[in-house]
């Protein structure tokens, strides 16, 4: 079967793929993506919440540093990527209010701000009436809330449009297929082989496959990504311009233990999120899925029910075993990885881009990705 050559193979067109591609080729590499269906994957899905503080984790300390450097370069990023290709991505710097329903949630969003506070984030504790002052159609009983003025959003879907055309427009080749299996050839990664038998051949080649990272066949066990795949179900709703606005930034909650947001976009999009279930690659939208999300979010805003529900999907998280990306050279040469992002990966676009690029030109990771070497998990490294 014939083979093409190129410097740089990008395996995988997601959000994560393309943006390592056009980073790579603004750098005056040769680069091709292989991809079915680039621009597709789970960008389709998230709903964008760029959430670095409301989103923080006990224990994810190390991750918080990467997510606030990549938020703080979202709007040299937006406004690069929008004139680069007068596309509109819909970032809006809209915020974010998360709420507590009851008692137990209040005092779980209590201890959320104290360690924003403790980790020096930006976030103000409001009272549930402050709360519906800012958001009045937010349900009575709301009993508090953290005010977080510096997480924003942006449109998933615009930003994958707008980073097929950036990377078209840099002379990046796509390659409509799936990479079957990594091809070593004296112990370095030399291309990959797709399912119609087409050898794909490169100096370097960057794994940015999402959760399928983790099953590309031909990869030494020990270079293996350790991603699994996190299922997410989301809805989206429609608000009719009479209703506008709805909302005015992202509200979320914990209800009974879930995780549910509500987006709003300038468009009159609402996306309503997420699930989060451990059930291999399955992607059914379940009825379960979508009455607890719509339960959670009437609890939170009761008017969500008199709005059109336009769409219900399902994506897969790619999630590492420290919730945490890969990112750069791993213990095979030749072989990049881009994956593990999680609940991350538009948050973590503009990083990801700069952070790869820099290691196909320099074999380096800059010192702001250096915590996220895929080498952490190689076996040699783990405690005897
Ligand atoms: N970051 C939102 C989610 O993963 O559902």
């Amino acid at each position: 079967m014939s083979s093409r050559t190129s410097e740089v193979l990008v395996v995988g067109g997601g959000i994560i793929g393309l943006v390592t591609a056009w980073r790579a080729a603004q750098r005056g590499f040769g680069v091709t993506v292989a991809d079915p269906e680039p621009g597709g994957g789970a960008a389709q899905v998230a709903a964008g919440m760029l959430a670095a503080v409301t989103e923080l984790h006990h224990g994810e300390q190390t991750l918080l540093g990467l997510n606030l450097a990549s938020a703080q370069r979202y709007p040299d990023f937006a406004a690069e990527l929008t004139d680069f290709t007068g596309q509109d991505l819909g970032y809006r710097r809209c915020g974010t209010l998360a709420v507590a329903l009851d008692a137990d949630d209040r005092a779980e969003l209590r201890e959320l701000h104290a360690l924003q506070r403790r980790s020096g984030l930006a976030s103000e504790w409001l009272t549930g009436r402050e709360c519906r002052r800012l958001e009045p159609m937010l349900a009575p009983g709301v009993r508090g809330g953290l005010r977080v003025d510096g997480d924003h959003q942006i449109d998933p879907r615009r930003l994958a449009a707008a980073l097929l055309t950036a990377c078209a427009w840099v002379g990046v080749t796509f390659h409509r297929g799936w990479a079957e299996r990594l091809d070593v050839v004296r112990d370095r990664a030399v291309g990959v082989t797709l399912a119609d038998g087409t050898a794909l051949t490169a100096d370097q080649v960057v794994l940015a496959g999402g959760s399928l990272s983790g099953r590309l066949a031909g990869v030494p066990e020990g270079v293996l990504a350790p991603v699994r795949p996190v299922k997410g179900q989301v809805l989206r709703l429609t608000v009719p311009a009479r209703r506008a606005p709805f909302l005015q930034r992202t509200v979320r909650a914990v209800v009974r233990g879930g995780h549910v947001y509500l987006v709003p976009r300038e468009n009159g999009e609402l996306v309503v999120g997420a699930t989060s279930e451990e059930l291999g690659w399955d992607t059914t939208v379940t009825a379960g899925g979508v009455y607890e999300l719509l339960r959670d979010a009437h609890e939170l805003v009761p008017g969500i029910t008199e709005l059109p529900l336009t769409e219900t999907r399902a994506g897969l998280r790619p999630c590492s075993p420290d919730n945490a990306p890969l990112l750069g050279p791993t213990g095979l040469d030749g072989l990049l990885l881009a994956t593990g992002h999680h609940r991350n990966g538009v948050l973590l676009t503009p990083v990801t881009g700069e952070v790869l690029a820099h290691a196909l030109a320099t074999g380096e990771l800059p010192d702001v990705a250096r915590p996220f070497t895929p080498r952490r998990f190689s076996r040699t490294e783990l405690p005897a």
